[in-house]
């Protein structure tokens, strides 16, 4: 399969190294000062906080080149655009693997219906200069999947041979039945966290403010009830359920541990990608 990885960020610079590494025949597109540095040394890697860094030598095109199988896209939510534009006219399948409140329906109408498929990646990470700084692989990450899906919920033979061409490169990739609610879920949790660690000025912070985390809890519970399905996965259905005393406690342990830590990245892409989620929300929401 002829792969192209559209976005050098964390996750595209993981995924991309993770299937050059396993002999796959993969391109990375970069721009500006990341495409000069992936051009003079490749992908950087190192676990946490480790200072070894590792080097793969994944090729790196500034534009779609050729054909490619799949076309795989790794941006955020406000990125989106100007990337279908410029794939607009190209052939092939197109996985989006990012955060992505809207449906599949935006996406189609710009490159065409049949090209689309849905998924998120699962690689965290953080860019400290030119190094993808990932999480250090525990038996709790290896259990998180990548899930893919087809728009309509479908198990098809391209999305059978994208989970196993993924899966051979070690990447946990599951196909996910139900993905555009997969992903509205997520949005409908992750922007009133993102917004509120945004207003407390920090994990740490928002930890220390009870009063805070119940106005968080309150916004999910609306979105989710907001949501033109139920939640997925099910697992979500707790921030309905459960009392609000018990989600705040389980809120500040997690704000507190090391996973909540890359919550604290306060860049311009990362406010701008929580606002246009925000939007897509309330366009769904107001759809009901
Ligand atoms: N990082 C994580 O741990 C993590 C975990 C799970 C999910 N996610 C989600 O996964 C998605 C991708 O996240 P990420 O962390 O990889 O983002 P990121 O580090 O900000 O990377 C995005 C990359 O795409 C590039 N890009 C954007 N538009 C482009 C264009 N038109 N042409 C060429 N390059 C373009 C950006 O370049 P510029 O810097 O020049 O804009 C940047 O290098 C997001 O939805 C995010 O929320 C991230």
């Amino acid at each position: 399969m002829r792969l192209l990885v559209y976005g050098a960020g964390v996750t595209g610079s993981l995924f991309s190294a993770r299937m050059y590494e396993a002999g796959h025949d993969v391109s990375l597109l970069a721009r500006g000062e990341r495409l000069t540095a992936l051009r003079a040394h490749g992908v950087l890697l190192a676990e946490g906080d480790s200072p070894a860094t590792r080097q793969v030598s994944v090729p790196v095109v500034e534009r779609p080149v050729d054909r490619y199988d799949l076309t795989a896209v790794f941006v955020r939510t406000h990125q989106v655009d100007a990337v279908l534009e410029s794939i607009a006219g190209l052939d092939g399948d197109v996985l989006f693997l990012l955060n992505w409140a809207a449906g599949p329906g935006p996406l189609g109408a710009a490159i065409g219906r049949e090209r689309v498929l849905l998924g998120f990646p699962p690689l965290a990470g953080t860019m400290d200069g030119e190094v993808v700084r990932y999480r250090a692989t525990t038996l709790m990450t290896r259990l998180v999947s990548m899930p893919i899906g087809e728009p309509d919920g479908r198990t098809t033979p391209r999305l059978e041979r994208i989970v196993r061409t993924f899966r051979s490169a070690g990447i946990n990739a599951k196909a996910e039945p139900q993905m555009d609610a997969w992903l509205k879920t997520h949005a409908a949790f992750e922007v009133p966290l993102g917004q509120a660690v945004r207003a407390a000025g920090g994990p740490e912070a928002l930890a220390g403010d009870p009063d805070a985390i119940r106005d968080m809890i309150r916004r999910m519970r609306h979105n989710l009830e907001a949501m033109p399905t139920r939640p997925v996965p099910r697992g979500f259905n707790a921030l309905r359920t459960l009392p609000e005393g018990v989600l705040v406690a389980l809120f500040r342990r997690f704000l507190r541990s090391p996973t909540a830590a890359p919550l604290g990245t306060a860049s311009p892409a990362v406010s701008a990608e929580l606002d246009r989620m925000a939007e897509q929300m309330r366009a769904f929401s107001r759809a009901r």
